[in-house]
């Protein structure tokens, strides 16, 4: 049996964070998952967060799982933010870092520390419609279809080879807020999935 230890980076309200630690199932002082086949347990080891008032950090409390505030605010650059966002998965000795609605552009620091190891989620069907207000985006341009991607961390923003995607159909009614509330319902089911599917891969 082979632990994976994953760190996850949030800013706002955590509800990827949550569907994740809800797929892997909840023990005591921490959440893991168990795949028989491929004889790995997956743990989320801490919650990193960049913004006070994210309610990402409220769910990993009552979840009982450790929770680092790394405020973007108090550091003078980039680097130095991904420095010690490093530091704290190093030091939580994590394996996999997932960034669940982490809103800062990350650097080389990080993806040097973490090669091929920062998975990302994206609310469209990549590569359409990167950056930010994407489901807006996707609304405004008129589509019929978008959904969301789950794709390996490059250096080009919601870039980098694409795990997982889902698609989502686009009704005339829909507003910025009923698209964003279907695409998430799609984010929660494949987010999980993607993420054991590739430890699986790492071992
Ligand atoms: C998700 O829609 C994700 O695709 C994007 O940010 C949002 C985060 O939502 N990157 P939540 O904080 O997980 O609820």
């Amino acid at each position: 049996m082979k632990k994976i230890f994953l760190g996850v980076l949030a800013s706002g309200s955590g509800s990827n964070f949550a569907a994740i630690a809800q797929a892997l199932s909840q023990t005591d002082s921490y959440t893991s998952a168990r795949t028989d086949d491929f004889k790995i347990e997956l743990k989320i080891s801490v919650l990193i967060y960049n913004n006070p008032q994210a309610y990402a950090a409220q769910r990993a409390k009552d979840l009982n799982i450790p929770t680092v505030l790394l405020d973007h605010r108090e550091y003078a650059s980039r680097e130095k933010l991904d420095q010690s966002i490093s530091d704290v998965l190093k030091a939580y000795e994590v394996d996999l870092v997932i960034m669940a609605g982490w809103m800062r552009v990350i650097t080389q620091v990080l993806l040097d520390a973490f090669p091929n190891r920062l998975l990302n989620i994206h609310p469209s069907l990549l590569p359409s419609f990167p950056g930010i207000r994407a489901v807006e985006q996707a609304l405004t341009y008129g589509v019929k279809i978008t959904g969301c991607t789950v794709h390996v961390v490059s250096l080009e923003v919601d870039r980098g080879p694409i795990l997982a995607q889902a698609a989502v159909e686009v009704l005339p009614t829909d507003t910025t807020a009923s698209l964003q509330a279907k695409i998430q319902l799609e984010e929660h089911r494949i987010y999980p999935k993607a993420i054991t599917a590739y430890c699986q891969k790492l071992q």
